[in-house]
């Protein structure tokens, strides 16, 4: 009876840790909370907690840490084109980053020249390519974010002081409107929006794989499949086939060039399609890491639609409000990545 409650306890005390640390994640607050609870000297840690602590409060220390390098970098770079700018950390990176994201501030008048420097290492934005859009900018925004699909998705945004004008704001939302009664016009952003792309930080991919139990027997289904690194990683690891959807172009082709690279046409296949037309292909793994509004929409469709058995494998640092709730959630946390990771079973 005594050993029975012991363990009750002991599952109630480690549960409640991953929630607080998930309520964190949530709440952006990894890094403080983290930090605050150990300095606390956290004396009712079990080790294993203790650990999970450790790991948020350094991974955020690590994030903030490669973001500094990588500003100064950037800034450097940016002054070496004549474009002027003062790196200083404490307005450029958060205190405590979640992800790797960190704010330039430069002149208007600079930004396409900056965007230029940036696009040289491996920055992107899909407005990059349209000149005349690009020219927009600095009259309808005040801040454009640029990313780079590297392992750990490092993003930058540029951003000026200039307020937009109010007849360029009025031309800015004529624009969209134009846009958008046109046939083909520019999709409205939805609850079923996939978003743009973000791609799974590399690290974090053994971990997802572990929480769902993928093996070499699934069939892994990745809606709005970026880059395809979740199915590479898939299939080079665990030797399971994948298919990817994904609606972008550019993106789908280096997804394709991804896979084709890595010899692995064999396993793993990449459509250009659009999720929410596309009929559901057969999987018995459907993995989703796209906005938490198009979380909750997707997910009790997905539930009813799949055949029985299914696993829904979502990762997502907000939170998720969805019906029914997941049938289990974890944080995730490896070196400088962390997620919050949810697993619906049909
Ligand atoms: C956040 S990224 C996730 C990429 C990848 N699943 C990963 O985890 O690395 C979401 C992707 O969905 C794509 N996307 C957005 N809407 C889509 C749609 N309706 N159909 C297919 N793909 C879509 C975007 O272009 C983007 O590449």
């Amino acid at each position: 009876m005594l050993a029975l409650s012991s363990v009750t306890d002991e599952e109630q005390r480690c549960e409640d840790v991953s929630a607080r640390v998930m309520r964190a994640i949530h709440e952006h607050r990894l890094g403080e909370v983290a930090g605050e609870w150990l300095a606390d000297g956290a004396p009712a840690l079990s080790d294993a907690d203790r650990r999970l602590l450790e790991s948020a409060h350094q991974a955020c220390a690590d994030i903030h840490e490669q973001l500094v390098v990588e500003g100064q970098a950037m800034a450097e770079r940016l002054r070496a084109s004549n474009v002027p700018c003062t790196f200083d950390s404490s307005t450029a990176v958060p205190r405590h980053p979640q992800y790797h994201e960190l704010t330039l501030d430069i002149g208007a008048e600079h930004l396409a020249t900056a965007s230029q420097v940036a696009a040289a290492v491996g920055y992107w934005h899909p407005l990059l390519d349209d000149t005349r859009a690009w020219a927009e900018l600095p009259h309808t925004r005040t801040s454009v974010v640029l990313k780079r699909p590297d392992d750990r998705m490092t993003r930058i945004a540029l951003r000026w002081r200039r307020a937009p004008g109010v007849v360029a704001r009025l031309r800015s939302g004529l624009n969209r409107l134009r846009q958008r009664l046109l046939p083909g016009g520019a999709p409205q952003p939805s609850e079923r929006s996939l978003g743009g792309f973000i791609g799974t930080p590399r690290p974090l991919l053994p971990e997802l794989f572990a929480f769902a139990n993928l093996t070499r027997d699934d069939v892994l289904l990745d809606l709005g499949c970026g880059d395809g690194r979740v199915l590479v990683e898939a299939a080079e690891r665990i030797g399971c086939r994948g298919l990817g959807l994904e609606n972008d172009p550019r993106i789908q082709t280096l997804a394709a060039a991804a896979v084709a690279g890595r010899g692995l046409e064999e396993l793993v296949e990449i459509e250009l399609a659009d999720a929410n037309s596309a009929p559901l292909p057969e999987a018995t793994v459907i993995f989703l890491f796209v906005p938490a509004a198009a979380i909750a929409s997707y997910v009790p469709t997905f539930l009813k639609r799949a055949r029985p058995g299914t696993r829904l494998l979502v990762h997502e640092q907000d939170p998720i409000v969805c019906t029914p709730a997941s049938d289990k959630s974890a944080p995730l946390i490896v070196g400088s990545a962390m997620t919050v990771a949810h697993l619906w079973i049909a």
